[in-house]
Order: C-alpha cells, then sequence, then structure tokens
C-alpha cells in the first residue's frame, strides 16, 4: 500500500474480519496484516466454504483472535455457546470481505443459519461488505436485488472491481483493491468530525514543459497532500483532490482532478474553491515556467553559443488567490518548505497568504520533505499559537493537522 493508506492510530478498536468460500479468500489474510498495521485488534470469522480456500489456523497464526469457525462442533477457538453473539458485543466493526453471492444473500434475507450470518445478524454496529465472485453471478437479478437490499440495510458496500476473474470470465466481481477495503474500515472506525465539510486539497508538483520533450519540475512525491486528503477523508469530509503529476493513487470516494502544469493547478483550483469549506494547499507549485522553445524538440545544433539560456515567466499563486478569494466561512491550510529562516518565512506566508493555519518544514533536513515518509514540522496559526513537532510520519502530521484547525 502506498504511504497514505497506512494510518495508524486505531489502537483499542476492534474489527472482526469475516471471510467466505471465495478464491479471493486468501486476500483476506492482507486485509487482517493492513489493520493490524493500524494498530487494530482483529478478530475472524472464516466459514466453512471459506476454510475450503484459508484455514482458520491461517488467521490465527496471524494474530486474529479470536477465530470462528462452524456453527456447532467448529474447532476454532472462538467456539463458545455464544460465539454467534459475541463479536457484537465486543467488536466495532464487522467487514465481509470477501463475501459470496450466498454470504450476500443470506445477509440480504435475514438468514441465520451459519455462524458469519448470526453474527452478522446480531451485530449493531457499522458493516461493511466486499463483494467477490463471477461477472455473470454479480450481474444476476437476485445478487443486484441483494446488493441494494444491503445498502437499504445500512451496509457500507465496497464495490468490487473489474477485470480478468480466476474462472477466465472478464468483468466485475473481483474483489475490490487492498486499499479501498482498509480505507472503507478505517473510516467506519474514525471520528466523524469532519462530516459535512467540503475539502479541497492540491497536492505534487507542477510539471512546465520547455520543449517537446523536457519539462521543469521539482521532487515532490505529493505524499504529505495525500495524507491531508485521505485523514479528511476517514474523518467524513467531502474531499476534492487537484493532484500534479504522482504515482498515487485515491479511494473511490474521493474527486480527484489530474493536471500537469501550474496554470492547470489554478484553473481547477480556484473553479472549485468558491464551493469549498477547507482549502489545502501542499503543491510544489513551480514559481516560474520556462519559455517554450518552439514546437519540436530542441537539438544541440540549435544552440546559439556555448551555454543553454532558458528564460522563465511567473505562474500564479495559487494559495494567494484562494486567499485573497476567502469568505467568512472558509479556512484555509498552506505549507512552507523552506531551505533558510524557518520561522520568519513561515510568519510572513501565514499573513501574506491569509491562512489560518500553516505548517512549515525545513526541507534540506533529512527525515522531512520531499518523497520522505516522514515530516518535522513548525506549525502556525492566525489565532497566534505556535508548535514546534517532532519528526512524525506525514499520516500523523495530517491527522493533527486537523485535530489544530477543528480547535480553533
Ligand atoms: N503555493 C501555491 N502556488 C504557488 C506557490 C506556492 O499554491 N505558485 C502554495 C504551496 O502549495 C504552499 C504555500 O503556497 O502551501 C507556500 O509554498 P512555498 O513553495 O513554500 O512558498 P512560495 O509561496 O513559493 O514562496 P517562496 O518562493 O518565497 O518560498
Amino acid at each position: 500500500m502506498q504511504p497514505h493508506y497506512r494510518f495508524a492510530g486505531f489502537m483499542g478498536r476492534r474489527v472482526h474480519l469475516g471471510v467466505t468460500g471465495s478464491i479471493a479468500a486468501y486476500k483476506a489474510l492482507d486485509i487482517l496484516r493492513a489493520l493490524q498495521e493500524a494498530d487494530c485488534r482483529v478478530s475472524a470469522t472464516v466459514t466453512e466454504a471459506g476454510a475450503r480456500f484459508v484455514t482458520p489456523l491461517s488467521f490465527e497464526a496471524l494474530g486474529a483472535s479470536p477465530v470462528y469457525d462452524a456453527m456447532f462442533g467448529g474447532s476454532g477457538k472462538g467456539d463458545t455457546s455464544f460465539g454467534h453473539l459475541e463479536p457484537g458485543q465486543d467488536a466495532d466493526v464487522l467487514l465481509i470481505a470477501p463475501a459470496t453471492a450466498s454470504t450476500m444473500a443470506r445477509l440480504a434475507f435475514g438468514l441465520a443459519d451459519d455462524m458469519l450470518a448470526c453474527q452478522a445478524l446480531a451485530f449493531p454496529g457499522p458493516k461493511l461488505v466486499a463483494p467477490a465472485m463471477n461477472p455473470r453471478m454479480w450481474e444476476a437479478p437476485a445478487t443486484r436485488r441483494n446488493w441494494a437490499t444491503l445498502e437499504a440495510l445500512g451496509y457500507v458496500r465496497i464495490e468490487p472491481d473489474s477485470g480478468n476473474v480466476a474462472c477466465g470470465d472478464t468483468g466485475a466481481g473481483r474483489l475490490a483493491p487492498l486499499e479501498q477495503i482498509v480505507t472503507a474500515t478505517l473510516r467506519a472506525l474514525s471520528p466523524q468530525d469532519l462530516a459535512g465539510r467540503k475539502v479541497l486539497v492540491t497536492l505534487g508538483p507542477t510539471r512546465e514543459p520547455w520543449d517537446a520533450v523536457r519539462f521543469w519540475s521539482n521532487p515532490s512525491s505529493g505524499t504529505m497532500g495525500a495524507c491531508m486528503a485521505m485523514a479528511a477523508y476517514l474523518r467524513g469530509a467531502e474531499v476534492s483532490v487537484v493532484a500534479g503529476p504522482t504515482a498515487l493513487d485515491f479511494p473511490d470516494g474521493m474527486q480527484v482532478v489530474r493536471v500537469q502544469t501550474a496554470r492547470q493547478m489554478f484553473e481547477a483550483a480556484t473553479d472549485l474553491w468558491p464551493s469549498m469549506d477547507v482549502g489545502c494547499a501542499t503543491a510544489a507549485v513551480a514559481d516560474f515556467r520556462p519559455l517554450p522553445f518552439g514546437e519540436g524538440k530542441f537539438k544541440k545544433a540549435d544552440l546559439d553559443g556555448d551555454n543553454l539560456m532558458v528564460e522563465f515567466e511567473p505562474n500564479h499563486d495559487i494559495l494567494q488567490a484562494m486567499g485573497r478569494a476567502k469568505t467568512g466561512g472558509q479556512q484555509l491550510i498552506g505549507f512552507a518548505a523552506e531551505t533558510a529562516d524557518l520561522q520568519a518565512e513561515a510568519e510572513r506566508k501565514l499573513k501574506s497568504k491569509r491562512l489560518d493555519l500553516l505548517a512549515a518544514n525545513d526541507v534540506s533536513e533529512a527525515g522531512s520533505g520531499f518523497a520522505s515518509a516522514t515530516n518535522r514540522m513548525f506549525v502556525l496559526d492566525a489565532s497566534g499559537r505556535r508548535e514546534s513537532w517532532p519528526q512524525l510520519p506525514k499520516t500523523e502530521v495530517a491527522w493533527r493537522l486537523w485535530d489544530h484547525l477543528l480547535l480553533d
């Protein structure tokens, strides 16, 4: 998983994982590991059909506890008289992944004819379902109806992916990617304190073309912005991302506009900004763009003299434009990448860009800045608070920045 999916801090929260009889059942082991990396405690129920693909012992060996299997006379450690009720009393979230067509039917009709079906029926908290099956089974009217019923019953539905499936058919029915399943689960566990807020995040570098094959850019990976977007999404915000060229992907629930140049980023961000509640500018925008060489590729033979001279013209300051257009109810978060005079520069940018909150870091320091998984931040806000944070994972920096904004 890319770094912006690796949120931790869910210590003390328990996910009960239901695993049913699909070839994708082996992927439930990765789900278990990913949830443990988020600090969640995981218990599991492996149905009889599920256990034909992956044994309950595999889940136990990886630390799931308790692990249930059959309702009567099962071998799982979790087989107590009231095992069919226990996750409902103790776990925070029930995640069924993969869910077969027959499991979906059981859940939709409220059947209680196996351990997992009973546990689901008796589960009062958030329930998530991630189906996996043959595309024709997925398209079948009965499955469509059950899928709609699950929505009406309040299940969080994680849509299957399209592609080749094990039996050789192609279409929708593959288990959703790990990232989508983990994100939906962590969202169900997160405080929804940003619910109802529309958040815009700019992220990544921009690329300013010079000739047909060359551009001016910087090494930003977009990770800090992706962490801001993800933290807001997990906490219930409606998130729009304007991303420069980056290899990062985002959960299905976010609106993502991909751009290349600073001018395109400016257009996309300023278009969206009036309808947003919070803007968060993490993009490493090129402040200048080279005057284009011409139509084709620059050849060495085109050189006039010994040195190549390239002229640059200024790009818009996107955050400054958002600051100028900011209305009473809107809030703006900026970032500052510095190599000297960190605090003074941060103070200047907080004021000149009309920000509510600014996080500044020294990008020349190891473990802070471009393409790093961590950052050491100096954080300042418009109400006068100044804080120096230790080096933290970018996921944690993002979570704390949203905490900080909510305090104001
Ligand atoms: N920013 C922006 N558009 C630009 C330049 C910067 O939106 N053309 C935003 C960045 O996303 C960041 C903040 O402004 O949130 C500060 O960016 P930074 O590169 O640190 O500073 P600059 O404003 O470019 O100023 P300087 O060149 O003096 O460092």
